[in-house]
């Protein structure tokens, strides 16, 4: 059982400007693998270079998209878990709070958090490797990849690769919510890829305070006015029951 010091549920109490990060950790609950975990993370897997790069895509679109295919299968059947439901009470609880996700599941989306600020995409869409328009529906299904129904190209998830751009609007939304929040919560990520770790410290420059959840020690733990050491799925639970 998680103890959570007095001033965290203060600062948890008071706080109506909340924005918080989080990473594969927050599915791993729900079946869905994180990335860098020993034995069950991806990348100890599975090389990111023929997989998820513009690059790989061009060499190998078939493999890609397969992949991409087991990945969303694994998805479709998972569940929002205590976790992600935390989350999506927390922000009815708040004026102003803020949800970027790293991940590209849509699992806060399912268990009801709105507004989700999806910084490396989602699975679940398609869009055209060419034009970079999303396609729902009409795709021609007779190759794989399908073809984009508009020029032909090959589809391809919406997902950020290794060397793409986060999408602006996105990226502008959540450097904005880093800087006027008054408490940042940093939740399952390994605070590893830029340029979402870097959002933390962008809040705590801005004079939030800042929080971590995770089973063990990140780049961000040293950083953290607290750092809570155990499953999302049982943490976050924990402190809505003290708001
Ligand atoms: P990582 O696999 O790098 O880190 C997962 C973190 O979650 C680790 O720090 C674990 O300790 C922690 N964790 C695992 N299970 C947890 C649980 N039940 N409760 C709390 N914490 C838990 O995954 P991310 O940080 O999400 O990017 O990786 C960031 C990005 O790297 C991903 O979005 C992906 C990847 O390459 C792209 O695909 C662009």
């Amino acid at each position: 059982m998680t103890t959570i010091p007095p001033d965290l549920i203060e600062m948890l109490r008071t706080a109506q400007r909340i924005a918080v990060l989080t990473g594969s950790g927050v599915s791993a609950e729900s079946g869905v693998p994180t990335f860098r975990d020993a034995q069950t993370g991806l990348w100890e897997r599975f090389r990111p270079e023929e997989l998820a790069t513009p690059e790989a895509f061009e060499r190998n679109p078939k493999l890609v998209w397969e992949w991409y295919v087991w990945r969303r299968e694994l998805v479709a059947e998972a569940e929002p878990n205590p976790a992600h439901l935390a989350l999506a009470e927390l922000q009815q609880a708040k004026d102003d709070f803020s949800l970027i996700t790293q991940n590209v599941d849509g699992l806060h989306q399912r268990a009801g958090s709105t507004d989700v600020l999806e910084f490396h995409g989602n699975i679940t869409r398609n869009k055209c490797f060419r034009e970079g328009v999303i396609v729902n529906g009409g795709e021609d299904t007779s190759s794989v990849p399908p073809g984009c129904p508009s020029c032909g190209s090959p589809l391809r998830p919406d997902v950020v690769w290794f060397g793409e751009a986060i999408p602006s609007a996105v990226l502008s939304s959540a450097f904005a919510a880093a800087e006027r929040c008054e408490l940042f919560l940093s939740v399952g990520t390994s605070s590893l890829v830029q340029p979402a770790a870097g959002l933390a410290e962008i809040a705590l420059r801005s004079g939030a305070r800042l929080l971590e959840i995770n089973l063990e020690a990140t780049p961000l733990t040293s950083l953290a006015d607290h750092s809570l050491t155990g499953p999302a799925g049982e943490i976050l639970p924990a402190l809505l029951q003290e708001l």
